[in-house]
């Protein structure tokens, strides 16, 4: 049998597996929290806090579980892991490795090297800027887009809100109005900017690098490309472009965008938060990286995790996916996951380039508790709907103000899982819930550098797994190239093209 008629006989032995409910499922086994909650420790020391991972609202039971522990056996996951973390070619249609993991430490021996010496230069760096070796910097304006943009933003949100180090604006759209927010809440005399970009062709970046430089030299700065530091895979294109050599941070080629906030396109993120606590963020997602590489089957809690999303995306229809941040401080972790799960596993055939059996990444979306139930929890609950929903919360408060806001906004939190899986009968209804419908908690002891890079390194992971049963790639993202292409025909003009095209483009006097 072929790993793709192997896979799929074990996606129709799931399929035919008895549908229990969530009260069922409880009823059936006193033992299932323990049983579907696993935690992973920070650190070795008492205090290090952790995260637990709680599973067990969803529909996952032990014969689901082994059905989908035989999928994984079927799809070669043991191997295709190995493969990962040896720094061998999983990104087979680009001919790549993807080694995000190696610069946190664990990976190929010559690619972990590699990363620590390139981050050894970028330590030299962002504590020089501490140290003031480039006169007062008070604020760096990061300019990226994509993956290039979305971690450094959700780290520095969450992280340095209210004691950053050096107060960080992030510009990501080609629409001026965002530069021009940046812009107006620094001053030119002390501000540096950093151009990450993978590539260091990204038309928004470059665009929106070059009016971050008129700013500079229209405000009086006199060296304004001595301003400038940049964040890339390709150092000489930097260089090429008026960056300093030394002022150019590099990373591998084989770490990808929605990947990279780990290698240099992490800078404002220690200049923001310091270099020890980015250590630990790093620390952090190491040790999730040790725990997905060396735990087998259920216990794997990424791995588990994604049997929990294709049990809903693939066999039970569910369109979409919800995470819910009962933490303010993670407002942009719905954001960030958009591009890590829909860019990585939004795909329509696998990697022999045979069309997917069945639906691939669901659409991630969400928000903050408690605003999201104010907003649109009336559907979670009553609509029709299936929507799996992960909660994120701190049992350590973000704030410092009467303990009464915390407390009430985990209650919510652990409230919402139990109100959708219980539900409630009525004779009206209108009143009534159906209940039985699935969430996940992840519980984190403190939301801090290691909690965060723990947090962001299970979803990344949980991302591979997902791509690994379904037979999918994760790591290109071929879908994005069209709509570049046609606008770079457009600008370039001379071509025509459809006629609704054609009218908006007269319409805004765009039409060539
Ligand atoms: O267009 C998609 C994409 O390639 C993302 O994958 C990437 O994170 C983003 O653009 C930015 O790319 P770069 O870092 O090369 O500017």
């Amino acid at each position: 049998m072929s790993v793709n008629e192997a896979r799929e006989r074990a996606w129709e032995l799931l399929a035919g597996l008895p549908k229990v409910t969530l009260g069922e499922a409880f009823a059936a086994d006193p033992g299932r929290v323990a049983k579907l909650s696993g935690r992973i420790e920070l650190g070795t020391e008492q205090d290090a806090g952790g995260v637990l991972f709680d599973w067990s609202k969803t529909h996952l039971t032990d014969e689901v579980i082994a059905g989908f522990e035989a999928l994984a056996d079927a799809a070669g996951f043991d191997e295709a892991r190995a493969r990962l973390f040896a720094g061998e070619v999983v990104n087979v249609t680009e001919h790549r490795a993807a080694e995000h993991s190696a610069l946190r430490g664990v990976g190929k021996d010559a690619s972990v090297e590699e990363a620590a010496a390139l981050r050894a230069r970028m330590k030299i760096l962002v504590e020089a800027i501490h140290d003031g070796v480039l006169g007062e910097v008070n604020h760096l304006i990061h300019i990226g887009i994509g993956g290039s943009a979305l971690g450094p933003a959700l780290a520095v949100d969450a992280l340095a809100r209210d004691f950053a180090r050096v107060d960080v604006h992030v510009a990501s759209n080609i629409d001026g109005v965002a530069l021009e927010a940046a812009f107006a809440k620094c001053d030119p005399a002390t501000t540096l900017i950093a151009v990450a970009s993978k590539t260091f062709t990204t038309i928004e970046t470059m665009t929106n690098a070059a009016s971050a430089l008129a700013w500079l030299e229209a405000n009086g700065v006199a060296d304004a490309y001595g301003r400038v530091i940049a964040l890339t895979a390709y150092p000489e294109k930097a260089v090429e472009w008026g960056v300093d050599e030394t002022r150019v941070l590099p990373f591998a080629e084989s770490v990808g965008g929605r990947y990279s906030l780990w290698s240099s396109i992490g800078f404002p993120i220690a200049l923001a938060i310091g270099w020890e606590e980015f250590e630990e963020f790093l620390d952090g997602a190491a040790t999730v990286d040790a725990h997905f590489r060396d735990t087998d089957g259920r216990a794997n809690l990424p791995l588990r995790a994604a049997f929990a999303d294709l049990l809903y995306a693939r066999l039970r229809g569910a369109e979409t996916r919800a995470v819910f941040a009962y933490d303010e401080r993670l407002r942009l972790f719905p954001s960030y996951l958009q591009q890590l799960e829909m860019e990585s596993n939004g795909k329509r055939v696998t990697t022999e380039g045979d069309p997917v059996s069945g639906p691939t990444a669901p659409i991630t979306w969400g928000g903050v508790g408690t605003d999201g139930q104010h907003a649109v929890f009336q559907l979670l609950h009553q609509g029709t709907h299936l929507v799996p929903i992960d909660f994120i919360a701190s049992i350590a408060p973000g704030d410092a103000l009467d303990p009464a806001h915390h407390r009430i906004l985990l209650m919510n939190c652990f409230a919402q899982g139990a109100a959708l899986m219980a539900g409630q009968g009525s004779d009206d209804p209108a009143r009534a819930y159906p209940g039985d419908r699935p969430s996940a908690t992840i519980l984190v002891d403190d939301l801090d550098p290691a909690t965060l890079g723990a947090l962001i390194a299970f979803h990344e992971h949980r991302t591979f797994a997902n791509a690994v049963l379904m037979g999918i790639n994760p790591f290109d993202q071929f879908g994005v190239e069209l709509g570049k292409a046609i606008a770079k025909k457009i600008e370039a003009g001379g071509e025509r093209f459809d006629a609704s095209t054609e009218a908006l483009l007269e319409a805004a006097g765009l039409a060539r």
